[in-house]
């Protein structure tokens, strides 16, 4: 298959392009992604002789219809992906979750091209922490932040092509993800680097909220589950039954780095901030048969922080500026 990969010079699309690379030779991968500050080719060091990468803007409505008139499938990852960020400035979550999604969907639609749509559990909202459900298919859309709003609205429009136009499209939502080459504006990269930069790791609040957990290649693994088996028109959640509160992840990567358990400092919290989310991955197992590997979060975190001290170059020249637009909000 001719995959087109968006956003693939990120976090989760170069952990996919690296998987893909590995275990589906059989695709041919192009990679779309407008290098914003979150994109960075050095994650793409080891592919670039068996991808072809371009440079562009999913926006970008002429280059994403001859790319997608090349290609047999699109993955579709990039989008504007922090919370944080877009609570300070909103609009590049517009333009590119919103508008570059509604760009894909009418190329796709044009050439008869399969689409599967990354998105996250943050558009079903939160849950509170003694809630015994979790998020299923059937969860209402509730988002709380300008991020998780576009990414729903993204999801929508997925949902719309598929009903009204016969698009051949599936839609993923996955918790949150851990492991190489993640920005250091997010959670634990962010701590693990601040230790290793001499800096104290900071905690939003009283660190209660609880994420579910995941490992990156375990997302991509379901991701090409989807591809391969996925029926069209259809949502699949994706999670690995790892709920954490960010107060024990923060200790956990205190411990693994040797630093007493008390050396963080707690700062203002998030607007808005979401309590909890929780994932049901039932149709995924019982429909594909997927299962993760990695379901020790230890081994995976103590791995993620070997890969952050092994790789200093590929994160050291982004850490100044991020903790610089972090301190001057009070975080
Ligand atoms: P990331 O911020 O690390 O990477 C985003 C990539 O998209 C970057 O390479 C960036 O350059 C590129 N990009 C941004 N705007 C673009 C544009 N207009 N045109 C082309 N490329 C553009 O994000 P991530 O954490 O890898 O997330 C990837 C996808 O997975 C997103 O859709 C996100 O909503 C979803 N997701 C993320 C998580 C998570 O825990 N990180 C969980 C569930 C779902
Ligand atoms: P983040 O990695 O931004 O992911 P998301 O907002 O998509 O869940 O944050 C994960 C959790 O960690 C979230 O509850 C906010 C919290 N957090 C901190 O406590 N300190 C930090 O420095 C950051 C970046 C996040």
């Amino acid at each position: 298959m001719r995959l087109l990969v968006t956003g693939g010079a990120g976090f989760i699309g170069a952990n996919f392009v690296h998987q893909t690379v590995r275990e589906h030779p059989e695709h041919d991968v192009t990679v779309l992604d407008a290098l914003t500050y979150a994109g960075n080719e050095a994650s793409l060091a080891e592919v670039r002789d068996r991808i072809r990468f371009v440079r562009g803007s999913v926006s970008d409505g002429e280059l994403v219809d001859q790319l997608v008139g090349e290609a047999d499938a699109v993955v579709h990852f990039a989008a504007e992906s922090h919370n944080d960020n877009s609570l300070a400035n909103p609009r590049p979550f517009l333009d590119t979750n919103v508008i570059g999604t509604y760009t894909l969907l009418e190329a796709v639609r044009r050439h008869g091209v399969r689409l599967h749509h990354i998105s996250t559990d943050e558009v079903y909202g939160d849950l509170e922490l003694d809630d015994p459900a979790k998020f299923t298919p059937e969860t209402p859309y509730n988002p709380s932040s300008p991020y998780s709003s576009t990414k729903a609205a993204s999801d929508l429009l997925v949902r719309a092509w598929v009903r009204s136009f016969g698009v051949h499209a599936t839609i993923s939502n996955c918790s949150n993800n851990y492991g190489p080459f993640q920005h250091v504006e997010k959670f634990i990269p962010r701590q693990i680097t601040n230790v290793l930069t001499g800096r104290r790791p900071k905690l939003y609040g009283a660190g209660e909220n609880v994420r579910d957990w995941i490992h990156v290649e375990d997302h991509n693994a379901a991701v090409h589950l989807i591809l391969e088996k996925g029926r069209a028109g259809e949502t699949y959640l994706i999670g690995a039954d790892g709920e954490v509160n960010n107060r024990d992840v923060l200790s956990l990567v205190l411990e693994l780095l040797g630093q007493p358990a008390d050396a963080y400092d707690h700062v203002t919290d998030r607007a808005g901030h979401d309590l909890r989310y929780a994932i049901d991955a039932g149709k995924l197992r019982d429909e594909l048969g997927w299962r993760p590997r990695y379901t020790n979060f230890r081994e995976g975190l103590a791995a993620t922080v070997d890969w952050y001290r092994a790789n200093e170059a590929w994160w050291r020249p982004l850490k100044d500026q991020v903790e610089a637009a972090y301190s001057a909000r009070g975080q």
